[in-house]
């Protein structure tokens, strides 16, 4: 429970946020200043805990500077916990009753974020609805995926919020949209001229939207083998980026302009089918350090013959004229050789070869994580007396670029974003029902016929297949480039 007054932040304006809710008084906590003084955060839940507990429990993970300790400890004094029953109406009233203590004669903005396991979802929501909304200000929710697990219970899930919330209460958090580089894409493809006149079937060959982690699920199978890697990241976090990398330039810098583009790119793109897939298992490397060792059956709390793929790499068209025949590869999974998330926009060859071969494709890198950053692979005569070529790059990182700048957390700038009545960066309930409609054939075949997945040990690149599958997509891979700023792997 977050109570609120609105302030300023550069460019809300740009968000459709009513300027007249603007003010500028804001002194506020914590460290960035960015929330108002009068806010109180109250925690709810079944456990009967104190904000004391709470507090033990976060510092151990929490950085704090030296300087900060005040502000921290000030922070803390905003923290009030209430515990109870997620099923009983009586408890969400007790809540209500503490809540209207901080809010003078009810004028205050609630913003409840639930972070709940799906199965008590329906409840909670309509416990809010008939017990918690805010008397004379706002009352708006943050919800996390999983928004159901197919189309069918997406639906159900949706139309039970439709009857409780409009649409412009409800914020579909995908925290990857709080990531600053998926965030650029907008200022990038339509804030230059440099880029636009190539972004297109003519001249890119394909577009790899890849995830990979270098840890496996170990100790946490049990939620994981339910989700897959399909659910966990390619059909929310990963196809919200393809989103951004294919739209139309939306017609005006407004929210829903953008989320309007965003579903036409998905409305363009068929149900994916078996074809256009390799599953993945990771097994453990007899040889690999502590987790590497193990596979991912052998947790102990994962059924022994799970199927549940914890690698996949989807091949997705988009049937418009900027794109038709344009492979766009999505690739998502644990236990890999590095922890990275990128895009990989790869041009086609130099038409009228001149250098017999020598010259290698282009390539735009759009490095979402870690070390974000922009770059370019191109080619140039090999400095000195040489006339051969050299695969090089044009390098925007930030690091260097803005060393210095605090790139804040994805939550950080989502959350402020629903303080602000934004909703640029939280999915459209259109949104989420494409994505189902694209991946839930296929979701439903992969379980029908209890497909396989290949294994693939712990610490590689993942099955071979996958690779094959790049070549036939006009994937040109060469082990010749290593961009300097990779530190990845
Ligand atoms: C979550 C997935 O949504 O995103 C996790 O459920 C994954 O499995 C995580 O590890 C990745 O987020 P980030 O921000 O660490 O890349």
């Amino acid at each position: 429970y977050l109570k609120s007054a609105p302030y300023p932040v550069p460019g809300l304006g740009l968000h459709g946020l009513p300027v007249d809710s603007l003010h500028s008084s804001m002194g506020g906590y914590p460290s960035d200043k960015l929330l108002p003084p009068n806010t109180v955060i109250c925690g709810y839940a079944r456990t009967e805990m104190t904000v004391n507990d709470i507090r033990t429990n976060c510092e151990q993970h929490m950085n704090v500077a030296p300087e900060e300790t005040d502000l921290i400890g000030k922070f803390w004094e905003m923290n009030h916990y209430l515990s109870g029953q997620y099923n009983r109406k009586e408890d969400f009233g007790k809540l209500n009753s503490k809540l209207c203590r901080f809010e003078r004669c009810g004028a205050a903005n609630r913003l409840f974020h639930l972070a709940l396991p799906p199965s008590i979802f329906e409840v909670v929501t309509a416990n809010i609805r008939h017990e918690c909304m805010s008397q004379k200000g706002w009352t708006r929710i943050i919800i996390e995926k999983p928004f159901g697990r197919d189309s069918s219970t997406f639906k159900q899930l949706s139309d039970h919020l439709a009857v409780f919330f409009t649409e412009q209460q409800i914020y579909r958090m995908d925290h990857y949209l709080g990531k600053e580089m998926v965030q650029n894409f907008i200022m990038l493809r339509f804030g230059n001229r440099i880029f636009h006149p190539s972004w297109n079937r003519d001249n890119i060959a394909s577009v790899q939207i890849s995830f990979k982690e270098p840890f496996g699920t170990y100790g946490r199978g049990g939620y994981f083998d339910e989700i897959g890697i399909i659910r966990d990241v390619m059909q929310n976090h990963l196809l919200q980026i393809l989103t951004y990398v294919a739209m139309e330039k939306p017609s005006s810098y407004s929210t829903d302009e953008i989320r309007d583009e965003k579903v036409k790119v998905l409305k363009c793109i068929k149900e994916l089918t078996m074809n256009d897939v390799v599953l993945g298992q990771y097994v453990g490397d007899p040889e690999g350090e502590g987790e590497a060792k193990y596979g991912y059956l052998d947790d102990p709390t994962v059924p022994k013959d799970s199927t549940t793929p914890t690698y996949a790499m989807v091949v997705i068209k988009i049937h418009n004229e900027r794109w038709d025949g344009i492979p766009f590869i999505v690739k998502g999974g644990k236990a890999l050789d590095a922890r990275k998330a990128e895009v990989r926009i790869q041009f086609k060859d130099v038409p009228g070869d001149i250098f017999n071969g020598a010259a290698k494709r282009n390539e735009m890198i759009i490095r979402v994580q870690p070390g974000e950053a922009l770059y370019v692979k191109l080619m140039v005569k090999t400095p000195g007396m040489s006339f051969e070529m050299d695969e090089t790059e044009l390098d925007l990182t930030y690091g260097n670029r803005y060393a210095g700048v605090k790139l804040p957390d994805a939550y950080e700038r989502l959350i402020l974003d629903a303080f602000n009545g934004s909703q640029v960066h939280f999915v459209r309930d259109d949104e989420v029902r494409e994505a189902w409609r694209i991946f839930t054939p296929l979701l439903k075949q992969i379980e029908a016929h209890n497909v396989k997945p290949i294994p693939y040990k712990f610490g590689s690149r993942g099955p071979k297949e996958a690779d094959q599958l790049l070549t036939k997509h006009d994937f040109v891979y060469s082990d010749t480039y290593q961009w300097p700023g990779d530190t990845s792997n």
